[in-house]
């Protein structure tokens, strides 16, 4: 058994970094490559994918098609920011993924939520369909179109209204990109309630539209808590405004809830007001290396029992990711090779007080046999550092070939056991098949890669993946929402009532079916 650099027992904050291999991680290069066209991670891509209508052979519902005259009216509306340029839409037609693409003509960057209000009221009358993005990382091929549909994006709309030191309340417009708006915050002792990879491009609406998850969940819950309000601008242009502040409100439905992981199907989301709390003044970070997913379990508990109320992530990644990394990214493991990594964070405002139980948990672990090699860190570069391991597998994972993607919840006990099963079915035809989550919110992430998509490898993975789940009473998307790709098979997780009442509020809102069609909700005739 071996933490590196310490005997036993030990402090943690005498902990030297120089006794580990870590060493600099650079800043992870999809955060310039998702927002900047012609970046480097797009680039070195050999081929685009095929346009998501034929891949997929969908039918292009009867959009009116843009015209001479509908360029003229959004040149009116926003003078130099209509982008029809084939090659700077391309970036905004593709996913981060790669592996949908549609074929808009024109992108729109509003500034503030009249102009999203006018170009609305303009589409509808018009009927021409439009796609709403933001930083464009979701992972489900919602956030580009699947034809021509008009692009939305929240690209300018990036401006912090007014935040209260008192309670927290900061709102802001929607197309602020969630590390800018931490940063904000981190100067005045705060912090934003969520975390994600994607953290560098994601604008907060799109994370409200996607109702993300993230890394701290565990500790600060979902967006369905953390948000007080928002504003939003229906099909129609009208401007429904929920934009209070208020911790407690009674009054009649919580229409916001609506909009938090509606995808763009409902309205665009302009403001935001979300509820940030304290940034914490002690931070740990330990990776512990575990023999098998059972022990991972069980250093689950463990620390639950242990941490309590200052633990703010645990994460979980087995060793194919670890090797996904240390191949693509050159990220170097502190830890001999292990079966399974678990990252566990510690948040909170006393660094001695945290220190001690993330120690005693730490030697209850070893004492228990339940990990085989740890590091702690405790200064701001080397917890990078070791975020990095996790943080970066969606990367490392794009590097190495097409990427099949599952975002699954089901009960922590049964997620792994789903991992073994895929490896074994598929075999060879995969080139790799990783586990790795939120193991903490009870979300797997499966992913797949293989040198190209093939019909064979998706027959291989849909529908078991998708049965395998439900069977478990699980969810088929735990946090990326149901996008392009997942739409059809939203009946593994709601019933058909479910889905007919969402049905009826889409129609309600949106009778012309013109917000991000072929998204989310399957058409009614289904
Ligand atoms: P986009 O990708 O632009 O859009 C996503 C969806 O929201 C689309 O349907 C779009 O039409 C809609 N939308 C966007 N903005 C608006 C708006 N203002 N109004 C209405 N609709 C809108 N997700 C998690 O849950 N947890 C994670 O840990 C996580 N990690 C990630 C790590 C990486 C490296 C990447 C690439 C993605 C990750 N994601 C994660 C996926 C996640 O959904 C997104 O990163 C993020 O929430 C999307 O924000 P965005 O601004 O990029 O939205
Ligand atoms: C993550 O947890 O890393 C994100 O959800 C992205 C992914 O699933 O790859
Ligand atoms: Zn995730």
């Amino acid at each position: 058994m071996t933490f590196s650099g310490l005997g036993r027992p030990f402090k943690i904050c005498h902990m030297t970094w120089t006794t580990m291999r870590i060493t600099g991680v650079s800043k992870p290069r999809w955060r310039k490559a998702a927002t900047a066209p012609g970046c480097r991670f797009l680039c070195v891509t050999p081929a685009d994918p095929p346009l998501t209508g034929e891949r997929y052979r969908v039918s292009r519902l009867p959009f009116s098609r843009v015209t001479a005259q509908d360029l003229n009216f959004f040149q009116q509306e926003l003078p130099g920011r209509v982008v029809t340029d084939e090659e700077d839409l391309k970036s905004h037609n593709i996913d981060w993924l790669r592996t949908v693409r549609g074929n808009s003509k024109v992108l729109l960057r509003p500034q503030n939520t009249h102009e999203v209000s006018e170009i609305l009221r303009y589409c509808n009358e018009r009927n021409l369909a439009v796609t709403p993005q933001g930083g464009n990382t979701g992972l489900v091929g919602g956030s580009v179109p699947v034809f021509d549909e008009i692009l939305i994006s929240t690209a300018l709309m990036d401006q912090v209204i007014s935040f209260d030191d008192v309670s927290g309340a900061l709102v802001c417009q929607a197309g602020c990109v969630l590390e800018t708006l931490n940063q904000y915050l981190e100067g005045q002792g705060y912090t934003m309630p969520l975390d994600l990879g994607a953290k560098g491009s994601c604008h907060i609406g799109g994370n409200l539209a996607t109702n993300a998850g993230g890394l701290r969940l565990l500790r600060y819950g979902s967006l369905r808590g953390t948000v007080l309000g928002l504003e939003a601008v229906l099909p129609d242009g009208s401007i429904l405004n929920c934009l209070n502040s208020l911790r407690k409100d009674n009054t009649g439905y919580d229409l916001k809830q609506l909009f938090i992981g509606s995808e763009g199907t409902l309205g665009v989301i302009t403001s935001v007001s979300i509820l940030c709390p304290r940034k914490p003044s002690a931070v740990n970070v330990a990776l512990l290396g575990c023999e098998s997913f059972d022990r991972v379990l069980q250093v689950f508990t463990l620390c639950r029992d242990h941490l309590g109320e200052i633990l703010s992530a645990f994460e979980f990644f087995d060793a194919s990711c670890m090797k996904l990394v240390q191949k693509h990214l050159h990220l170097n493991n502190p830890l001999p090779a292990n079966a399974f990594y678990v990252l566990i964070e510690t948040s909170g405002s006393s660094t001695q007080h945290d220190e001690e139980k993330l120690n005693d948990f730490l030697v209850s672990a070893m004492d228990a046999g339940l990990t085989a090699s740890g590091t702690v860190a405790t200064d701001q570069s080397k917890i990078k550092s070791i975020w990095a391991l996790r943080e970066r597998i969606t990367e490392a994972l794009a590097h190495d070939g097409y990427v099949y993607k599952y975002d699954l919840s089901m009960p922590v006990d049964k997620l792994y056991a789903l991992v073994e099963e895929t490896r074994a079915r598929l075999g060879s035809t995969a080139k790799t098949v990783v586990g790795y989550g939120h193991l903490g919110d009870g979300n797997l992430h499966l992913n797949v890669t293989a040198e190209s998509h093939t019909d064979t490898v998706l027959a291989a993975l849909e529908p078991f993946v998708y049965e395998w789940t439900a069977q478990h009473r699980g969810s088929i998307s735990a946090e990326h929402g149901l996008g392009f790709k997942k739409k059809d098979h939203i009946y593994y997780s709601k019933s058909r009532e479910a889905v007919q009442l969402m049905q009826k509020i889409k129609y309600m809102l949106d009778p012309k079916g013109i917000m991000n069609p072929y998204k989310t909700i399957p058409t009614a005739d289904q």
